[in-house]
């Protein structure tokens, strides 16, 4: 058998600990499948001293994680940190200059930096894996970098982020409040150091912005994401959508439309009866659509020790097998900059909370403002009846433009008959 894969692994946390168990557990499994073995030589962490229940018997435990960059005895360091910039950051840029592979599951890094990176790798000859980065245990990056390669991607939308697919799953199944539920995903090991990064939407982005860059050849394009979380879901827009027949789930929509790049992760409501819908709990889902596939549907676990461990560890084998391919698909130097589409020329159909003062005239004057846009009203629930105080009401729209629909919204909410800020939910056509 060849001579063995060195590896240091810097952050013992949910990822890292997850990858030394599964790189102790299935050590035969992995030397047979890689034809050499996968050997931990080192680990950094914060706190050296604490027991953290892991096999670390003969592998080197240091608290300085840059050191393990330019280890002689490293071929390839696994960064699993976290933080965009910071220590994370510098190791990659280290590690890979020194000619080490590089293996992250760090999608803020890669979503700011990546192409940096990605430059660096090619230069120096070196991988770099990021199947961890984006869904979890899905090995989405490899579809749409190796099994998808033959298409035109059209679309590609998915929910990306585990953590609010659980508290929203929770939230219809359970009625439960949302801190309680958010607090039970951090303690299942799901939710981002800091969790206002998965709850307002900007983790899910980060992972757009990689998944656009593989599947249409792009830059990936952060700062271009349209973004919005889900703190303003309401159980009652919970309810209101399944008495229309959606779901509400955490969007992330990325495709090229004649005005150029559309990203997108906001709430979104999609139709009860699309594959997306059923993906529950902290299970991802991802569709994409190419000219040649049709439609492609990945469904798996999005975070999490195991899940997580799996890409990281399927990183190691490629570079234990010796594949080398670029990290996004294309050469660094090739990807393009694809033009932006603004979020004001999206085009789709709307759904509109209002709390308004129950009298006559009230609709025909939401109505008129909704006219003077020139957006169609498909459907109009208002049940409560209580004359002269504050009752909902619920309209969906036909397609219009997001220019139309934030004109309205604005307008909407400075009639005096409008008791609080308009909600608005996006809904999909899938
Ligand atoms: P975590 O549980 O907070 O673990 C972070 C680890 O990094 C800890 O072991 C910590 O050491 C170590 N660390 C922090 N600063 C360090 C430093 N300066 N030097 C050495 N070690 C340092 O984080 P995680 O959830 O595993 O996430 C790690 C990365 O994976 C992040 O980029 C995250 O976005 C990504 N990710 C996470 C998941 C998930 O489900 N959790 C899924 C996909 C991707 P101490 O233990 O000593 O404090
Ligand atoms: N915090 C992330 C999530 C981890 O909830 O999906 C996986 O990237």
């Amino acid at each position: 058998m060849s001579r063995s894969l060195r590896i240091a692994v810097a952050g013992l946390g949910t990822v890292g600990g997850g990858t030394v168990e599964l790189l102790r557990a299935n050590r035969e499994l992995l030397a047979a499948r890689a034809g050499r073995p996968l050997e931990l030589v080192a680990v950094a962490v914060r706190d050296t001293a604490r027991n953290r229940g892991l096999d670390l018997s003969g592998v080197r435990v240091e608290s300085d994680a840059l050191g393990l960059a330019t280890a002689p005895d490293v071929d390839v360091v696994c960064e699993l940190i976290g933080g965009s910039d910071g220590v994370a950051l510098e190791l990659a840029r280290r590690a890979l200059a020194s000619g080490k592979h590089l293996v992250t599951a760090n999608k803020a890094m890669l979503a700011h930096h990546g192409v940096e990176l990605a430059r660096l790798a090619e230069s120096r000859g070196a991988a770099l894996g990021f199947e961890a980065a984006v869904a979890g245990g899905i090995p989405i990056v490899a579809a749409l970098r190796e099994g998808l390669a033959a298409n035109r991607i059209r679309r590609v939308y998915g929910i990306l982020n585990g953590t609010c697919n659980y508290i929203l799953t929770q939230m219809r199944a359970t009625g439960r409040d949302f801190a309680e539920v958010l607090r039970e995903a951090q303690a299942l090991g799901y939710a981002e150091a800091d969790p206002a990064l998965d709850v307002d939407g900007i983790d899910a982005a980060h992972k757009l912005a990689l998944l656009a860059s593989l599947a249409f050849g792009g830059v990936p394009r952060f700062d271009a994401v349209h973004v919005e979380g889900i703190r303003h879901v309401a159980p009652i827009d919970i309810a209101f959508a399944e008495e229309l027949g959606y779901r509400i789930k955490l969007l992330a929509v990325a495709r090229l439309t004649p005005v150029g790049l559309e990203q997108r992760v906001h709430p979104t409501m999609v139709p009860a009866n699309a594959p997306i819908a059923a993906v529950e709990g902290v299970f991802n889902g991802i569709v994409a659509e190419g000219d040649a596939v049709g439609t492609a549907v990945f469904e798996g676990r999005g975070a999490g020790r195991g899940p997580t461990s799996s890409a990281v560890v399927a990183d190691l084998l490629d570079i234990a097998r010796g594949k080398r391919l670029p990290a996004f698909g294309v050469p660094a130097e090739q990807l393009v900059e694809h033009p932006l589409a603004p979020m004001a020329a999206h085009q789709g159909r709307y759904y509109i909370r209002l709390l308004v003062v129950d009298r006559p005239g009230v609709l025909a004057e939401i109505a008129s403002v909704l006219r003077d846009q020139g957006i169609s009203i498909e459907s109009l629930i208002q049940r409560a009846r209580d004359p002269g105080r504050g009752v909902p009401i619920v309209l969906t729209s036909h397609e219009t433009t997001e220019a139309a629909m934030s004109a309205a919204l604005g307008a909407i909410r400075n009639l005096p008959s409008v008791l609080e800020p308009p909600r608005m939910i996006r809904i999909e056509e899938l």
